[in-house]
């Protein structure tokens, strides 16, 4: 029986329940720490290729730990939730909660099923800490159903511990996190994640215990706040393409003032992913739950503020092409961001879907986000290269802001294109460079785009 000094004395074993982005890269990092770690999954498919160290999707630097740790024999899957609960003294939930098929609101079928499952197949004392992103409220009541399944000589501690992992930077963010929230009301769970955290504590991160609620509110409150962030400036966005000006010089003279900071200021086609616009309809349906929709109703503008830009770009493309049907349009860029292959709720493919459905020629190119984008929309044009995508366009739309497109050289990609006419949607070229070959230069908020008067109509 496993009490607070033996989860220090002797070091916990741990389990990751959930081998999806979260888990699979808190199960590696973990091992990196030290620990015996076993991922558990109910696909037997992703556990086999996860133990053969095979990882089902991109993320910098997790293959490379996930190799090392197979070798060292830190890190083992399992598809056995028994397994898991004889082998582990602290399990990790790391379970997706993804939206709800045509609501706002977060799927907890998952969480509720794999803490209901480890709390059952728990042989010994241990603690099961929550790491999903999930609604104020649930933690409180799995703790209750973790009462209520658990074998009867076995004691659970129940914490709920929020990730705040970046894609592209899961490893570091995981790591080397800016601040640990743990929401719990035992002493045991605080003092065992204490000895998992212990070296990124040691360098002095923030480990804030708190309640079950605060935990839960601190992660979706994180992630309303930067969705916020990026739906201010974008709003600005539509004020500088009407009157003239430029959203990057805005944002970086607001960004001089430290109370504001420079970050997530950067305008353009909006945000995506797996998170913040899922994170953001969740929390206004939960508010609405409870009876406070008026709280967050400000998500709702941050939300089609948003989904405006893909309009827009949609829109300047149309004027500068006096419609798009049969033209060809170049797409750089699928994923939501670089250094992901992550397509979910991405801008950039949203965007190549509708114009391909109103009848563009579209060829897109992503450096990572191919084999994702095809399965999602299996009919677009899908290029080898970004040469091959651009070869003839009559307009070129980068979408994601991928180093390759970043660094792109303006007269080589001009001698191949059919027109030189650019809309940079990430706001990450240098005009006066694009300009200067001779190419027709817009971007999402900044003043160029008026150089064609017709775009200001409409
Ligand atoms: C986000 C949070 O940052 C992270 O803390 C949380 O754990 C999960 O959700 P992630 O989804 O990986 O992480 O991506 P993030 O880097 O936050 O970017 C989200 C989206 O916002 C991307 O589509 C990105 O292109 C966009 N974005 C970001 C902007 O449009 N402008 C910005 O200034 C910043």
């Amino acid at each position: 029986m496993k009490n607070s000094s033996d989860m220090t004395t002797s070091r916990p074993r741990l389990t990751v329940i959930g081998t999806g982005y979260l888990g699979a890269t808190h199960a590696a990092a973990m091992a990196e720490l030290g620990f015996e770690v076993m991922g558990v999954d109910v696909d037997p498919d992703k556990i086999d290729r996860l133990s053969q160290g095979i990882l089902p999707f991109h993320e910098p630097e997790l293959p490379e730990l996930l190799t090392k740790h197979l070798s060292t024999g830190r890190l083992r899957f399992t598809t056995s939730i028994e397994e898991a609960g004889a082998f582990g003294d602290i399990h990790f939930i790391a379970v997706g909660t993804p939206q709800k098929d045509g609501e706002g609101a977060a799927d907890l079928s998952y969480v509720d099923a794999a803490v209901e499952a480890i709390a059952n197949a728990a042989t010994h004392n241990c603690v099961i800490v929550g790491k999903s992103t999930v609604p104020v409220g649930t933690a409180r009541r799995l703790q209750a159903l973790v009462e209520k399944v658990k074998k009867t000589n076995v004691e659970i501690s129940f914490a709920w511990n929020p990730e705040f992992l970046r894609e592209g930077f899961a490893v570091q963010d995981t790591l080397a996190p800016d601040r640990l929230v743990v929401g719990t009301n035992s002493d045991l769970a605080i003092t065992a994640l204490r000895f998992v955290y212990q070296d990124a504590l040691s360098r002095g991160t923030p480990f804030i215990a708190t309640d079950f609620e605060t935990s839960e509110l601190v992660k979706v409150a994180a992630n309303a706040f930067l969705a916020t962030k990026i739906s201010f400036i974008n709003a600005f966005s539509e004020v500088t393409e009407k009157v003239g000006g430029d959203i990057r010089t805005l944002a970086d003279a607001i960004g001089h003032d430290a109370r504001i900071g420079r970050r997530f200021l950067n305008a353009g086609v909006g945000f995506g992913g797996g998170c913040l616009p899922k994170d953001i309809r969740a929390l206004q349906a939960r508010v609405g739950e409870l009876g406070l929709d008026h709280t967050m109703a400000f998500l709702h503008e941050v939300d089609s503020i948003n989904l405006r830009r893909r309009e827009r770009v949609i829109d300047v493309a149309h004027s500068l092409l006096n419609g798009v049907n049969e033209k060809k349009i170049a797409i750089l860029g699928t994923t939501f961001k670089p250094n992901s292959d992550d397509v979910r709720d991405s801008p950039a493919l949203d965007i190549a879907a509708r114009l391909y459905g109103q009848g563009a020629d579209v060829r897109v190119f992503d450096p990572k986000g191919m084999e994702n984008s095809a399965k999602r929309f299996p009919r677009l044009t899908y290029s080898r290269s970004l040469v091959d995508a651009v070869e003839g366009a009559d307009l070129v739309l980068l979408l994601t802001e991928w180093e390759e497109f970043r660094k792109m050289d303006p007269n080589h990609i001009g001698g191949l294109v059919g027109s030189k006419v650019i809309v940079d949607g990430r706001n990450v070229l240098d005009v006066v460079e694009w300009e200067s070959a001779d190419w027709q230069y817009h971007a999402l908020g900044r003043k160029s785009i008026h150089a064609n008067p017709s775009i200001l109509a409409t």
